[in-house]
């Protein structure tokens, strides 16, 4: 638990700590029997420094030697030895840890007790492999490939990497210091990534997703082609790249994300949002509560998989974790000044089921990381018993984002501007959604047909509204007209076309 389950001792095991191999059995069952499916993290880059094979490769037992990446390092001319390179840890610092026991440095992308897994070794990617197949059979429905892009370095491990002379920091032990061209996206990843896809298309109907950082064309290799496929997606990871503050967010940016995707994803694959996840701050203190809706409507009504965070249905916010309550070693290893531009504690406080003592999240009297204070605001039994909510309007999308017309129907922009970002959805024959977002952080009214670069119906029904419009106008059911749509401050509107 040193980088909280990213360390992983056991890949065939179930961490006491979380129930037993019988508990995930029920679970996977009982996920089944209500139709819906289990992905896996798989973490391939790196074990924990006590798994056995670690162990075993520090005394140099076979075939455990080469499990890891090991180097002698470099002695200068004052007769003290360093790392072989300037690599720099994703967590900061060296990515080097010299080992007493085998007298060698060993690489590790994360924290020293992540080693990195060395898949030049054929008995370590067999073993990866059995792995997965445990999981496979055990009925799982597919994997999140973990940290996919630092799954192998370049072969010559006395190549510094290049200063990156646009980073903005002169701090040598921050990696954003370093252009990652030796520690990232190598040849030999998209091989091993490809023996995986052959491995999990032995059986039927199962997933697996990349999650890479890169820039567009690095990420897009992971998608692979009819002939070498790879994954069914990586993360779409710019609508969090991207869009930093609320002001990032206007309908010329929205447009732009959705372009970068469309516009470079090889041909034939399937698209994916990803609006939050466990590394990254939520969406409403990120971007703002008035976005909330409307954001969930792009994420879920776009053509794609939406990838989406528990509690981004509710509107959950950022927790504030003072350093002292710091449990994240990405924060911790930042130290008191700079933790809070890199903790990921605050997107990681407990679930807000309902009002009772710790938000209904446990029975117990204290939490591993603070229960947010608002928690008797923002909670999923309050939001369910409310007439109107940021929880029911997830719903709702999450219905009728099923309707064929979500599902197969093209998608067109009619209007675009700074404020406003829409597009419609249609069948050939059939439904035809345009859904409207005012991204503005003020009330836009808007002439859709003016400013249309296709023709629109004079009037549409209203199916969907954000939660904060309570304009009579919008109320669900009612016919709108398309002249003149007054939509509220980072509101969202999803309206059936006739
Ligand atoms: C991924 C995970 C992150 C973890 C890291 C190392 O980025 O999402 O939480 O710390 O990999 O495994």
């Amino acid at each position: 638990m040193k980088d909280f389950g990213y360390d992983i001792s056991n890949y065939t095991a179930i961490d006491p700590i979380f129930g037993t191999m019988d508990d995930f059995d029920s679970l996977i069952r009982g996920i089944h029997d209500r139709g819906m499916k289990l992905v896996m993290d798989f973490v391939p880059n790196h074990s924990s420094d006590e798994h056995e094979w670690f162990n075993k490769s520090v005394n140099q037992e076979d075939p455990y030697t080469d499990y890891y990446v090991w180097n002698d390092g470099v002695i200068d001319s004052n007769g003290t030895r360093h790392p072989p390179n300037n690599w720099v840890s994703e967590f900061r610092g060296s990515a080097w840890e010299w080992n007493e026991g085998r007298q060698q440095y060993y690489y590790h992308e994360f924290l020293k007790e992540q080693p990195d897994l060395n898949y030049r070794s054929e008995e370590l990617r067999k073993e990866m492999e059995n792995v997965l197949t445990f999981w496979l059979e055990k009925g799982v429905d597919g994997f999140r490939m973990d940290a996919l892009m630092y799954l192998l370095e370049v072969e010559d491990v006395t190549l510094d990497e290049p200063v990156d002379p646009d980073s903005g920091t002169d701090d040598p032990d921050d990696p954003d210091s370093l252009v990652h061209i030796y520690t990232t996206n190598q040849p030999g990843t998209f091989q091993v990534l490809h023996s995986w896809r052959q491995l999990i298309d032995q059986y039927d109907e199962k997933m697996l997703m990349a999650e890479v950082y890169s820039d567009v064309n690095d990420v897009m290799r992971y998608y692979g082609n009819d002939t070498y496929p790879l994954a069914d997606f990586p993360f779409n990871f710019f609508l969090i790249e991207n869009l930093l503050n609320r002001t990032d967010v206007t309908g010329y940016a929205l447009k732009d994300i959705v372009d970068l995707w469309m516009d470079n994803m090889p041909a034939g694959k399937w698209p994916n949002w990803v609006l939050g996840n466990h590394d990254n701050g939520r969406i409403a203190s990120r971007l703002g509560e008035d976005l909330v809706d409307a954001l969930n409507m792009f994420d879920l009504l776009l053509p794609g998989t939406p990838v989406t965070y528990y509690g981004e249905e509710l509107g959950m916010e950022n927790t504030f974790v003072s350093w002292e309550e710091t449990v994240d070693p990405e924060g911790c290893r930042w130290g008191p000044e700079h933790y809070q531009e890199h903790s990921r504690d605050p997107e990681r406080t407990p679930m807000q089921w309902d009002s009772t003592s710790m938000a209904g999240f446990t029975t117990f009297n204290s939490t591993w990381l603070p229960v947010n204070p608002n928690y008797l605001e923002v909670n999923a039994a309050r939001q369910e018993s409310a007439e109107v909510s940021h929880l029911k309007i997830y719903n709702a999308l999450a219905k009728l984002r099923q309707e064929e017309v979500f599902v197969k129907g093209v998608i067109a922009f009619p209007v675009i501007t700074k404020e406003i970002f829409s597009f419609t959805r249609s069948l050939a024959h059939g439904d035809m959604y345009l859904v409207v977002l005012n991204t503005a952080e003020e009330e836009v009214e808007i002439n859709l047909h003016h400013h249309s670069n296709f023709p629109l119906p004079d009037t549409a029904t209203v199916v969907l509204r954000s939660l904060h419009d309570d304009s009579p106008e919008t109320e669900i059911g009612s016919e709108l007209s398309l002249d003149d749509v007054a939509m509220v401050e980072g509101g969202g509107l999803v309206l059936q076309l006739p």
